[in-house]
């Protein structure tokens, strides 16, 4: 994770992982992966890097199985976690970095562990997670973690050859929108926990579907509008330059696909 996102503008920033929860939700349907068998009646998970709860809070009211699920979200900052008033009984949100190891009352308590959208990570920071994570389950218990995958971005226009400029410039944008971005880390995921001991279960790459371009579209805007002027020399020309011509191309039906990576690791 990197600086840029914490500078992110508060309720712009609350809104994007939101919607981005839905979205997903709605491309995958599904907010635990079918590989993952949720066999006791009981069901406990760790949420690291839960920001607003959104994943949390719609595991433990949608799922509806014969399972009671509890839900501890992990977070390094409270910024945007409800008041505990506003959650369901059974999410509890604490403040924790999560490469620092876990305090021990949560160790070997989890059957789920779950990680989403950390932007950028290098592959020593994803070691460091998952050591913590690993360290968070119980023996046979999964990590289950899911990124954006800006790697095979492609152009979809409806109408051939209408201008795809901008459309085009967003794509190298995604690819390096900051200094030490690395877009590819995420298709490191599936080793690093090989590495670290974990049997990986899944590994699923999930291209945006036609039908969610228009979410996707209002994401890739909002994502833009959530970092501030004079963060990143390249948004900042990137907005300059092409954010009008981007809304007109995705008005037209020129839009990017691009995608998701769900990995699957065991715990042996
Ligand atoms: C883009 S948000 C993703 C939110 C959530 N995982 C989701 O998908 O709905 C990333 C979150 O990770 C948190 N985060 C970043 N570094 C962290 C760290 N070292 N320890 C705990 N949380 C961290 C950020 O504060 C932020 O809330």
């Amino acid at each position: 994770m990197t600086s840029e996102y914490s500078a992110g503008r508060d309720f712009i920033s609350g809104a994007k992982i939101n919607y981005f929860h839905h979205a997903l939700k709605h491309l995958t349907s599904y907010a635990i992966h079918p590989s993952i068998n949720v066999l006791s009646n009981v069901c406990r998970i760790a949420d690291l890097g839960t920001q607003t709860a959104i994943w949390p809070t719609d595991v433990v009211e949608t799922i509806s199985t014969g399972t009671k699920f509890h839900v501890d979200g992990f977070d390094i900052s409270d910024k945007f976690f409800p008041p505990s008033a506003w959650l369901p009984e059974n999410v509890k949100l604490y403040i924790h970095d999560i490469y620092q190891p876990f305090p021990e009352e949560f160790k070997g308590q989890f059957e789920v562990v779950h990680l989403r959208l950390f932007l950028t990570l290098s592959r020593q920071q994803v070691v460091q997670i998952l050591q913590n994570a690993l360290e968070l389950l119980k023996p046979g218990g999964c990590i289950q973690w899911m990124e954006h995958d800006k790697t095979d971005m492609t152009i979809m226009e409806v109408t051939a050859n209408s201008s795809s400029t901008a459309n085009q410039a967003f794509n190298e944008l995604q690819l390096n929108p900051f200094p030490n971005y690395n877009a590819r880390w995420v298709l490191d995921i599936g080793s690093t926990m090989t590495s670290v001991g974990l049997e990986v279960l899944a590994e699923d790459r999930i291209p945006t579907k036609p039908w969610l371009l228009p979410q996707m579209n209002e994401l890739h805007l909002l994502a833009l509008m959530d970092i501030p002027q004079g963060l990143s020399s390249a948004v900042d020309e990137f907005c300059e330059k092409h954010l009008q011509g981007l809304q007109e191309e995705y008005q037209n039906g020129v839009a990017t696909i691009d995608g998701f990576i769900c990995v699957v690791g065991r715990k042996p």
